[in-house]
């Protein structure tokens, strides 16, 4: 990967990449409701910033590609006979959206920053799996999607970016690189995405 916008607050457990493992069913089930949420989330942004023209069409673009991988997760799913749950809920992002500012600009700034954020934690876990499944067609796909969701982080910060002057756009990084580092250290460590 060529040069980073910003690093993560703190790597992910060291016990993850064990358990994420030792259930990869439930693991890749939850990946699949991830990259749905994924979907929602960037046409939800395309519904509340219609005005910005580039945001419309970086996030159209950006929910076919995630729409995509809910496919690809999905195929995968059924070949090895794993049938979807409900989705078990999500206290990463909840825990991270509470955190979103009211008044514009600042809502936005923390809805693109806070997405630029998960799709850093995605890219990072998707890459340990990648690094660790013992079968290389699956391992494959999951360097893959390390590498989209490394371009997404990337994106949300490039659309994050001219909401503010440099120095407050920083500013409010380091406060959500806290807090997204904060939060992951709280939370149970589980076979799952986030
Ligand atoms: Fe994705
Ligand atoms: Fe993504």
């Amino acid at each position: 990967m060529g040069m980073a916008s910003f690093a993560l607050g703190c790597p992910t457990p060291a016990g993850w990449l064990a358990i994420a493992l030792g259930d990869l069913d439930a693991t890749m089930r939850d990946h699949l409701h991830c990259e749905r949420k994924a979907v929602a989330s960037a046409l939800s942004l395309i519904h509340q910033y219609p005005e910005r023209t580039e945001l419309v069409r970086a996030l159209s673009r950006l929910a076919h590609e995630e729409s995509r991988h809910v496919m690809q997760v999905a195929t995968r799913l059924r070949r090895r006979g794993v049938v979807l749950t409900p989705d078990r809920g999500d206290l990463y992002a909840q825990r991270l959206r509470q955190r979103v500012r009211k008044g514009e600009p600042a809502r936005q700034l923390d809805l693109l920053l806070c997405a630029a954020l998960i799709e850093a934690r995605s890219a990072e876990r998707l890459g340990l799996l990648a690094g660790a499944l013992p079968e290389p067609a699956l391992a494959t796909f999951y360097a893959e999607l390390a590498a989209s969701e490394e371009g997404h982080r990337e994106l949300f910060f490039a659309l994050a970016r001219p909401l503010v002057d440099e120095p407050s756009l920083r500013m409010r990084l380091d406060e959500w690189i806290s807090t997204e580092a904060a939060i992951v250290r709280a939370l149970p460590v589980e076979a799952r995405i986030h």
